[in-house]
């Protein structure tokens, strides 16, 4: 290799950098200000969106061809990691606007691509993600909600639990039973929207974080389709929405990295500050063993984070491993340092004058959320152990 290559080695692009630095720079002057009172209120920071919609990070991830950004898949981690880093709620609107159009950026048809992505690419509209019901969770397959075949269309019936920014977004991809013998191979998915007759939405679950985002129940009600708003042929519903889920526990592996930073950055400012027995409580090797440890496992949660997301971009063969492995190991490091951020804070990171344990309550659900990471490590296993 070239000695002026060599250099080049394993670091990120320049203009994945220039990315981080204008993300960060919108994030600190119109996301972060408003993180504590989304918190606070558990309302949707309309304000947060409206900045990242100014600046296209609001679904960077769209391709260019649909008026979107066309970031690959490693800028769009870093997008969703910056706004992380300042928000948990706010990155969700990049996060589940990906998670939501992936099934038809995967599987769609040219027609549905160009009817639903453009607007959300434009900021007009939001996409979410309906796979889990209140009896199918872990289980994905073992859903119930129903589509039922009726000439032109498909008429659609059942509850989707959890659903991320629900009741927000104007479009839905549902997942469905279209027959009801095939168990995972009898699952199709469906663009629904939220204007369609027989949508409707439950209470916004009451959250420990995440809060300014929304997450509701998502009800069927004799919802009535054009047939070719179905993504895909009939029973390819679950492969996609597994093929999705690789893509997007990268997105969610970022999000982790991200929160984990904030509160290492929250903590590593008020331990210099913050005197006991005379000095800064930096000043102390146990404090700085600390430290030491939240920075060495948040690296390596970014290093795994960006070579999954290198694997989503060219969509390689082991990225169902990799995406699994990114979002179960990012998340437990995110779960780890946000709780030794409030553990250096002493009692004032206890209470809500400090940001850290919002940073710990929001990375909380990063262990759940795209599959808990005990089903991470059963798709890792899995992939280990095959052939
Ligand atoms: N890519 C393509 N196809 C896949 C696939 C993948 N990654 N994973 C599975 N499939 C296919 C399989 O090949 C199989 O087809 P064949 O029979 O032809 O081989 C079929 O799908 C069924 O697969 P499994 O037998 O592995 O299915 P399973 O019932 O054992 O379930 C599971 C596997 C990994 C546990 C899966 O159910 C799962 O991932 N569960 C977790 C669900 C989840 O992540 N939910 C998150 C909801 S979204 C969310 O949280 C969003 C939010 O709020 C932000």
């Amino acid at each position: 290799m070239p000695a002026d290559q060599s250099f080049d080695v394993y670091r990120l692009p320049e203009e994945h950098e220039a990315i981080r630095e204008a993300v960060r720079e919108v994030c600190a002057a119109k996301v972060a200000p408003h993180a504590a009172e989304a918190d606070e209120t558990g309302e949707f920071p309309k304000a947060s969106y409206d900045a990242l919609r100014a600046a296209d990070f609001h679904a960077p991830h769209i391709p260019v061809e649909y008026g979107g950004a066309g970031a690959d898949a490693l800028a769009t981690a870093i997008v969703i990691e910056e706004v992380a880093r300042a928000c948990a709620s706010s990155s969700l609107i990049p996060a589940v606007n990906k998670l939501g159009t992936m099934p038809l950026i995967l599987a769609g048809s040219e027609e549905l691509k160009r009817k639903y992505l453009t607007p959300v690419a434009a900021g007009d509209a939001m996409f979410s993600y309906c796979l889990s019901e209140p009896e199918a969770g872990s289980d994905a397959a073992s859903m119930t909600t129903r589509a039922v075949r009726d000439g032109d269309h498909w008429v659609l019936n059942g509850v989707k639990r959890w659903i991320t920014n629900a009741g927000v977004s104007e479009f839905y991809t549902v997942f469905a039973v279209t027959d009801p013998t095939a168990r995972s191979k009898g699952i199709s998915a469906f663009v629904v929207e939220k204007a369609d007759a027989g949508v409707s939405f439950g209470a916004p679950e009451k959250k420990l974080g995440i809060k300014g985002s929304p997450t509701r129940e998502v009800y069927l009600d004799n919802v009535r389709i054009p047939a070719d708003r179905m993504i895909g042929a009939e029973g390819t519903g679950f492969a996609t929405a597994m093929r999705t889920l690789d893509h997007t526990r990268v997105t969610i592996a970022a999000q982790a990295v991200g929160i984990a930073q904030g509160a290492l950055d929250y903590a590593k400012g008020y331990i210099q500050e913050r005197k006991q027995f005379g000095k800064p409580v930096a000043d102390f090797q146990g404090i700085q063993f600390m430290v030491a440890d939240m920075g060495m496992k948040l690296e390596a949660a970014r290093q795994l984070t960006y070579t999954a997301a290198g694997k989503s971009e060219r969509g390689d063969a082991d990225l169902t491993y990799f995406g699994a492995a990114a979002k179960c190991f990012a998340s437990d490091a995110a779960m780890e340092i946000t709780t030794d951020a409030v553990q250096l804070l002493g009692g004032y990171g206890y209470t809500r004058d400090y940001p850290v344990e919002r940073m710990m309550r929001d990375a909380k659900i990063t262990q759940i959320y795209e599959g808990t990471n005990q089903v991470q490590r059963i798709v890792m296993a899995r992939q280990l152990l095959k052939g």
